[in-house]
């Protein structure tokens, strides 16, 4: 190697950052005036959450924590024993970090009130500990979704503090558990990428401004139920088997719209006879995952509303779900000109 070679393979090897996930979120924090460290805090409660679930997600069939846990959650669905571990751990990761008012989880009825907006209580998180849980027991990807909101010291009631516009969101993200652990967060300014290296135990960053590729012939969708599904999700999906569309359905919200991040295309869980308003979850599944679409150039819509324009009433309140490349969901509302077509009722 000439002197020349070495010094740009040298400069290389230096230029090229290593940027773990704490580093960039200390960075971003700069960006914001005032900031006093506390939101890079509870982003660091999250990756540390997120390392120790991953590690019991990869032991489970070992630590023999598959499957069915016994037990119902609030939502009606059959708890696995890891949604309960991945509870416990994340809401052991958050629960002493100063500045969290409140936490809450698809897997427990109620908020947990940890401190007062007036004993520094700043911020709430919600999370789905681990999104599509039943596919764990057959090594299918898996993930943990969350969405920090600012405390309102005004509003007393905890479930009414939560319930906030999406677009209210100070930051929104995911971790996926699949054939590497990936961190995806937004905090409004752009989508950034992460990889655990298991070796040092750091999220590194893969990928700055992440962007949802205009288009691609690709729809994501349980066509199972195609026969429940309002009208115009029945048209659309006429008109992709008419124009060279492949499906891809993993059934694990996180990873399904992970790829349609990275690839294009389009996610969509419409109404159907068992769930009339969608069977995801709006304030910790649609709300986080339409801020990482919209910041990385896409769409989401729940019906004919912008997702994260929606005002919720419940903490636990279902929506449709209808986000991904700006060209594919504009492809889809063409099928909706009424509210009708997307599974609701006129005004
Ligand atoms: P969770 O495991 O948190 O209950 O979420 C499961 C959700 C979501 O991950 C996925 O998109 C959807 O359920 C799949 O539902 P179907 O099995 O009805 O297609
Ligand atoms: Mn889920
Ligand atoms: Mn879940």
């Amino acid at each position: 190697m000439s002197p020349k070679d070495a010094t740009a393979a040298t400069r290389a090897t230096t230029t090229e950052n290593l940027a773990s996930l704490q580093a960039h979120i200390l960075a971003e924090e700069t960006r914001h005036p005032g900031a006093s460290g506390d939101f890079t805090w509870i982003v660091s409660a999250i990756q540390f959450a997120g390392k120790a679930i991953a590690h019991m997600v990869r032991r489970a069939r070992l630590e023999q924590v598959l499957g069915d846990y016994g037990e119902e959650n609030v939502q009606g669905e059959r708890q696995q024993h890891m949604d309960v571990i991945a509870n416990r751990i994340i809401n052991r990761c958050l629960g002493e970090r100063a500045s969290i008012a409140l936490v809450a989880s698809e897997e427990d009825e109620t908020p947990t009130i940890i401190r007062t907006g007036a004993e520094g209580g700043k911020y709430c998180v919600l999370f789905d500990p681990l999104d599509g849980s039943s596919n764990l027991d057959f090594g299918v990807g898996v993930g943990t979704i969350f969405s920090v909101l600012r405390n309102d010291a005004e509003v007393a009631d905890a479930e009414q503090t939560l319930c906030q516009p999406g677009s209210m969101q100070v930051a929104a993200g995911y971790i996926l558990y699949g054939s590497s652990t990936v961190f995806v967060i937004t905090t409004g300014n752009g989508v950034d990428m992460f990889e655990l290296d298991p070796h040092i135990g750091s999220f590194l960053l893969v990928k700055g401004g992440v962007r949802v590729p205009r288009a691609h012939r690709v729809y994501s969708i349980n066509e199972a139920y195609r026969d429940q599904f309002p009208r115009g999700y029945q048209s659309y999906l006429d008109w992709a088997h008419r124009n060279g569309y492949s499906s891809r359905y993993i059934g694990s919200m996180v990873a399904d719209v992970h790829r349609t991040l990275l690839q294009g295309g389009v996610f969509m869980y419409p109404p159907t006879a068992k769930h009339r308003d969608g069977k995801l979850r709006l304030l910790y599944e649609a709300n986080p995952m339409a801020m990482v679409i919209e910041q990385a150039g896409g769409l989401a819509y729940s019906g004919l509303e912008r997702t994260l324009a929606l005002q919720p009433h419940r903490l636990h309140q279902r929506t449709s779900v209808l986000m991904g490349s700006a060209d594919e969901v504009e492809h889809v509302r063409r099928f909706m000109p009424t509210a009708a077509d997307a599974g609701f009722e006129d005004d």
